[in-house]
């Protein structure tokens, strides 16, 4: 993937007294009274903007905060919480800066956080008028924003088009040289987990690993799917038998290029679906009429253990149980634990992932973690997001 790197043209001298507009992905989660519950986006923009700051340009920072309706900005939607957290963050007073679009004052230097860009009329389409807006206001586009690189917004892909430089910040940057490591030129063997409820939120992720790897690890409601497939009975399991068809056509593209979908040897049950339900640890094979499966069971976990610390490359995206209650979470602990001692490349992405890595403290053996949610998926799905195409195509010229 050849695209400009912003850390170039900073190093190249090119940045100095520029006004450069970065689009980073600030979009973090918060509670009912406003309050920032989890900083990691913010935390991981602003390596991007101290490049800037550093490199003399002055400086505009945007992103959106939620969903809110395009011109009917309301408080909630205000990124003054970004602002105030990330002024704390890089020691310095952030200004915010409302109704921004057709005008921005800004001094090499200075820093300004531009309003939630999600406000304006004519983003989600990536309006052209307001995407030539955009442009205007800078020298340089900065692309930083990999959570939000799937969505083709003014802010994120009108902006690309119109502005005279556009770039790839170092998030976005190391997001997809991560990306490549992992899934276009991997060391194998190359393992992908791929867990959650349902199959049809994954189906074509699974579809398209199973074209890619070399195991394909199952887990959650989608491993129960697969157990039917193979035969056996998952009691009142989460599972979608409506999709059995896809789930064999998956099993059999792996074995055809002589790869695998391990299915369970053991489970974890329960009766009822809460933390404190009595755990029963049973073969596959002996599930009954009224049970849950909540974890895979520790024979299995081991087997999967044993092929991830000889994995070259892992890929991670969900927990393989009710890892959030202590009797269901040795799956995905083992797991965390087998990734951790692991000496593959591993590459983990979503949010209960994301959980799961911060509950074992592995988030240090983990090679990367991505900061997309959506983004990640789609990556996974084998999409070409629409900020690597675009600029891949500004920097061709
Ligand atoms: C995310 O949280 O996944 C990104 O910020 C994208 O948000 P969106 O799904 O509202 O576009």
């Amino acid at each position: 993937m050849t695209v400009i790197r912003f850390s170039e043209l900073c190093a190249q001298g090119k940045v100095a007294g520029k006004r450069v507009f970065i689009r980073a992905d600030l979009n973090v989660p918060q509670d009912d009274a406003g309050h920032i519950t989890e900083d990691t986006r913010i935390r991981a923009s602003i390596p991007c903007i101290e490049m800037a700051l550093q490199a003399g340009a002055a400086v505009m920072v945007t992103s959106h905060l939620g969903r809110p309706t395009e011109g009917d900005f309301q408080p909630a939607d205000s990124l003054a919480p970004v602002a105030a957290r990330m002024g704390e963050l890089m020691g310095r007073t952030i200004p915010v800066v409302a109704n921004w679009v057709d005008g921005v004052t800004v001094a090499p230097g200075q820093l300004v956080l531009l309003e939630n860009c999600r406000v304006n009329k004519g983003e989600k389409k990536s309006n052209e008028e307001l995407s030539k807006k955009m442009a205007a206001l800078c020298d340089i586009f900065v692309h930083d924003a990999f959570g939000t690189a799937h969505r083709a917004e003014a802010s994120t892909y009108g902006i690309a088009q119109f502005a005279p430089v556009a770039c790839a910040g170092p998030l976005l940057a190391a997001e997809m040289d991560a990306i490549s490591k992992a899934l276009r030129a991997p060391k194998r063997p190359l393992v992908a987990i791929v867990a959650g409820s349902k199959v049809s939120t994954k189906l074509t992720i699974l579809k398209s690993l199973a074209a890619n790897v070399d195991q394909l690890i199952v887990g959650g409601g989608i491993a129960n799917t697969f157990m039917l497939a193979a035969g056996l009975k998952i009691g009142k399991s989460l599972a979608e038998p409506d999709l059995l068809a896809e789930a064999t056509a998956v099993i059999e593209a792996m074995k055809a290029r002589g790869a695998a979908v391990p299915i369970p040897t053991d489970v974890v049950t329960a009766k009822t679906f809460a933390a404190d339900a009595p755990a029963t640890i049973k073969a596959a094979a002996d599930v009954a009429d009224d049970d849950l499966i909540l974890d895979i069971g520790p024979q299995t976990a081991q087997a999967l253990a044993d092929q991830l610390k000889k994995a070259g490359t892992i890929v991670w995206n969900g927990p393989v149980g009710v890892f959030e209650f202590a009797a269901f979470e040795n799956g995905t602990q083992v797991i965390a634990q087998a990734i951790a001692e692991s000496s593959a490349f591993s590459i983990a992405g979503g949010g209960d992932t994301l959980a799961a890595i911060a509950k074992y403290g592995i988030e240090k053996q983990v090679g990367y973690i991505s900061t997309g949610g959506g983004a990640f998926l789609e990556v996974l799905e084998g999409k070409t997001l629409p900020a690597f195409e675009v600029l891949e195509r500004r920097a061709a010229g």
